[in-house]
């Protein structure tokens, strides 16, 4: 049997087509929250601003940030595959495949992003939620995180306690949140979270 980076890996090469068929409203969705939150200046527009994309897949969101004119873009995934055609668009910097983000990353990721984005992973059972823990190690302090999650996933891996005891620890502070919102076709089945790391002395 398959496992999760098999089937990713054999997915790459018609995902786009494939999400496109279905319907897959995510990026849009996340990027166009995002640029309200710039817009908003919950996010700063810097030219420096470094971003990341956490499981980029074939690079659908690095392409919409690159035309919002983000242009230090990193990505990671654990599919080589995925990574291949994320490179393809041009809109990356750098990127890391076999990166699972179910562990710890490699350290010189860490506190690395004034920006952590990541659509489509918190999904199924791709990854746990402590997942979350990980986005915030490479997010700099002071940082934004923002994510989509299923909302099944939600329920079946009790995600907001999960973020309510990063919260009650410090490493992280709810910021803004958008309920069942457009994902994947007609359905309203994501929720998006914006987080940010706290400053080290607060
Ligand atoms: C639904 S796709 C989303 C891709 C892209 N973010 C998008 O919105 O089109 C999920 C991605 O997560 C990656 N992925 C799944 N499990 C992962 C894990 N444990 N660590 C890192 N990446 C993972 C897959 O390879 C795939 O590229």
């Amino acid at each position: 049997m398959m496992n999760h980076q098999e089937r990713y890996d054999k997915w790459a090469s018609t995902y786009d087509v494939d999400v496109k068929q279905r319907s897959y409203k995510g990026p849009d969705y996340i990027v166009e929250y995002l640029m309200e939150l710039v817009s908003k200046q919950v996010i700063e527009r810097r030219s420096d601003l470094k971003v990341l994309d956490a499981g980029c897949g074939t690079g659908l969101i690095g392409v919409k940030l690159k035309k919002h004119g983000f242009s230090h873009i990193n990505g990671v995934d654990f599919s080589q595959e995925m990574v291949k055609l994320a490179y393809e668009t041009g809109a990356y910097q750098i990127l890391i495949g076999s990166c699972d983000l179910n562990k710890k990353p490699p350290l010189f990721l860490h506190h690395q992003y004034d920006l952590t984005i990541c659509c489509g992973l918190f999904s199924f059972d791709l990854v746990k939620s402590n997942a979350l823990k990980w986005l915030v190690q490479v997010t700099k302090p002071g940082g934004i995180i923002l994510l989509s999650t299923r909302v099944l996933f939600c329920q079946t891996y009790n995600f907001e306690g999960y973020y309510k005891e990063l919260e009650e620890l410090g490493h992280l502070r709810l910021i803004d949140c958008r309920i069942n919102k457009p994902y994947l076709g007609g359905e309203s089945d994501a929720h998006y979270w914006v987080f940010t790391v706290p400053l080290l002395d607060q």
